[in-house]
């Protein structure tokens, strides 16, 4: 199968190594601004026009590594009006714009695909896909930033600096070119917005789904939690209850014996709830260039052989998003003790100034709202759902 590849960084790149040893599948052309360094015998394959894509009849399938939503967006409608399949891990594209992708292929009668965009080389959304053939999807949820685990990960067990692990996992080529998507949880609400679409046959949007990240989060966070035998995760969430689904993406402490509190490094652990298979939960690399682009050539190969599954029908459930009845108890650090905060707070101890809570049981969208808020009056705070 003859292929083209737009954008020529990490995972393009990643794409084109594991295409190479497949064997079964020829890169044409790459789309970029400028030749990768060490990809410099490819140079007569590059190019800068979408055109010389698009309007190739031998390039069946298109690649799309590019990022963001702007150009890819455009490029990618480009290449299914073509009549070419799509592949991408670009969750900023597909959970922007899933049904309208969606649509469009459908209506060129082309696949577009999308498995690394979530769980970098796990096959999370392929076994999500397959589990849905013959069994009703309850939940997704798990760890599916590989950068804040890093993090996380080497703060609680070498007492690492935050921004000091950050720069790292810029350097593995884990982060994101901007990682504030990383560490602010945007990028786990793309990949929690793509799963819960996929699993209920949904259309939630970005918007839906309350996010808070683990920006704020300081050593004396994991140290307290730490001495409570608690690890601190990004979690997402998103679970089908009462006709509706809550979905939300937040810091959750888990109990040190946990799968979750055991997840090392960059991994990912992502886990659904089927209603006849019950709990299966996958575990390996989310992030990283071979990763990443092995699973990119995965798809290639399903589409290639004609063995990709059936996505279903986008939003045909017509479930909507509702978090009101989510409720849980958080683990709240901050520096004052103040009239909004004291009556949530069911336990505290003080130490230096700084109160360590446990809170009564409230709702998501309340205290994602006070993060929030207190962040932008520049108050110090972090908090933790305490896992169940
Ligand atoms: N920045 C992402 C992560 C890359 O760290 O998980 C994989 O989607």
């Amino acid at each position: 199968m003859k292929i083209a590849i737009m954008g020529f960084g990490t995972v393009g790149s990643g794409a084109y190594e594991s295409a190479l040893a497949e064997g079964g599948i020829e890169v044409v052309k790459i789309l970029d601004r400028c030749v990768r360094k060490g990809y410099e015998h490819l140079t007569d394959r590059f190019t800068s026009n979408i055109e010389d894509i698009t309007g190739d009849p031998e390039i069946e399938l298109v690649v799309e590594s590019m990022g963001g939503v702007g150009v890819a967006r455009e490029f990618v409608l480009k290449c299914l009006k073509a009549g070419k399949h799509v592949v991408t891990p670009n969750k900023n594209l597909i959970s922007a714009c899933y049904k309208e992708l969606m649509d469009e292929a459908e209506a060129n009668g082309v696949m577009l695909r999308f498995t690394p965009a979530v769980g970098g080389g796990i096959p999370w959304l392929y076994n999500l896909l397959r589990t849905k053939r013959c069994d009703e999807v309850l939940e997704v949820r798990g760890i599916v930033n590989g950068t804040c685990n890093y993090i996380l990960d080497a703060m609680y067990d070498k007492g690492a600096d935050f921004g000091e692990m950050l720069k790292t996992a810029q350097e593995l080529g884990y982060a994101e070119a901007d990682p504030s998507s990383d560490i602010e949880g945007t990028d786990t609400l793309r990949k929690t917005v793509i799963s819960a679409n996929l699993a209920f046959d949904a259309a939630i949007k970005e918007e839906d789904v309350p996010v808070y990240g683990i920006s704020t989060i300081q050593a004396c966070d994991i140290a307290y939690l730490k001495e409570k035998g608690l690890v601190c995760k990004l979690m997402m969430k998103a679970e089908k209850k009462d006709g509706a689904i809550e979905a939300y993406v937040e810091p959750t402490a888990f109990s040190v014996t946990s799968l979750e509190a055991n997840v090392k490094t960059n991994n990912n652990l992502i886990t659904l709830e089927g209603k006849n298979v019950g709990t299966q939960s996958f575990y390996g690399q989310g992030a990283g260039m071979l990763p990443t682009g092995e699973s990119v050539i995965q798809d290639v190969i399903d589409i290639r052989d004609g063995k990709a599954q059936a996505i279903g029908s986008t939003g045909a459930s017509g479930l909507k998003a509702d978090n009101s009845k989510a409720v849980h108890r958080y683990y709240i650090r901050h520096d004052r003790m103040c009239e909004h905060i004291e009556p949530l707070i069911d336990t505290f101890e003080e130490k230096d100034g700084i109160f360590y809570c446990i809170s009564k049981p409230i709702t998501v969208e309340e205290m994602h709202k006070m993060g929030h808020h207190r962040r932008e009056k520049g108050k110090e705070m972090f908090f933790a759902a305490l896992a169940e």
